[in-house]
C-alpha cells in the first residue's frame, strides 16, 4: 500500500466533477487500498479520490463509532448516492486539502446513502452526526465542492485574506 500525495486548495482539480466508476477492477480495489492508508496516515477523518488527483466517484472514510476509535472501521465507498437527508446541525469541519483552516458549516443531521464496495457490491448506510457530516463533506469533494464553499461571503473573504498572507511567509 502507498500513501499518496494530497492535493491542496486551490489546486483546479479539486474543483472538477469526477466521474461514476464503471469497472471495477483489482486496480480499483488496490487504488481504495491506497487512499485508506493514505487518510490514516495523514490523520483524517476522510478522502475523496480528486484529492489524490484521480476524478472517479470514490470515497474513504473512518465510520468508527467515536474518536477513540479511530481508524477502527475505515469504508470505501464508490458511487455514493444521498438517497435521504434530513434535519440540520452544525459541526466544526476542516480538510486535508485545505491548510490550517477550520470552520462550523451547516449540514444535515441524518443521512441514507448508498454505494458499492471497491469490488462493485451494493450497501447501504444510515449515519447521524459526525459520520452523517463526513459523508457530505466527502461527497462534496466528488462535485468539485470544498467545505469553505458553505460558509458566509465575509468568512470567506477573511479565510481567502489568511491564504494569502500565509503563502507570502
Ligand atoms: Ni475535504
Amino acid at each position: 500500500m502507498t500513501v499518496l500525495p494530497i492535493l491542496k486548495h486551490p489546486n483546479s482539480l479539486l474543483r472538477q466533477k469526477s466521474a461514476q466508476v464503471e469497472e471495477f477492477t483489482p486496480e480499483l480495489a488496490a487504488f481504495a487500498e491506497d487512499m485508506k492508508e493514505t487518510m490514516l496516515a495523514a490523520p483524517g477523518a476522510g478522502l475523496a479520490a480528486p484529492q489524490v488527483g484521480k476524478l472517479i466517484r470514490m470515497i474513504v472514510m473512518d465510520a468508527s463509532d467515536d474518536d477513540a476509535d479511530y481508524g477502527s472501521t475505515v469504508l470505501a465507498l464508490v458511487n455514493p448516492e444521498i438517497t435521504l437527508s434530513e434535519g440540520k446541525m452544525l459541526y466544526e469541519e476542516g480538510c486535508l486539502s485545505v491548510n490550517d483552516y477550520k470552520a462550523k458549516v451547516k449540514r444535515f443531521a441524518r443521512l441514507q446513502v448508498k454505494a458499492q464496495d471497491a469490488c462493485g457490491q451494493p450497501f447501504s448506510l444510515d449515519y447521524e452526526g459526525r459520520r452523517a457530516v463526513i459523508l457530505q463533506h466527502e461527497i462534496d469533494h466528488l462535485d468539485g465542492v470544498l467545505f469553505i464553499d458553505h460558509l458566509s461571503r465575509l468568512k470567506q473573504e477573511l479565510y481567502n485574506r489568511q491564504l494569502k498572507r500565509n503563502s507570502k511567509k
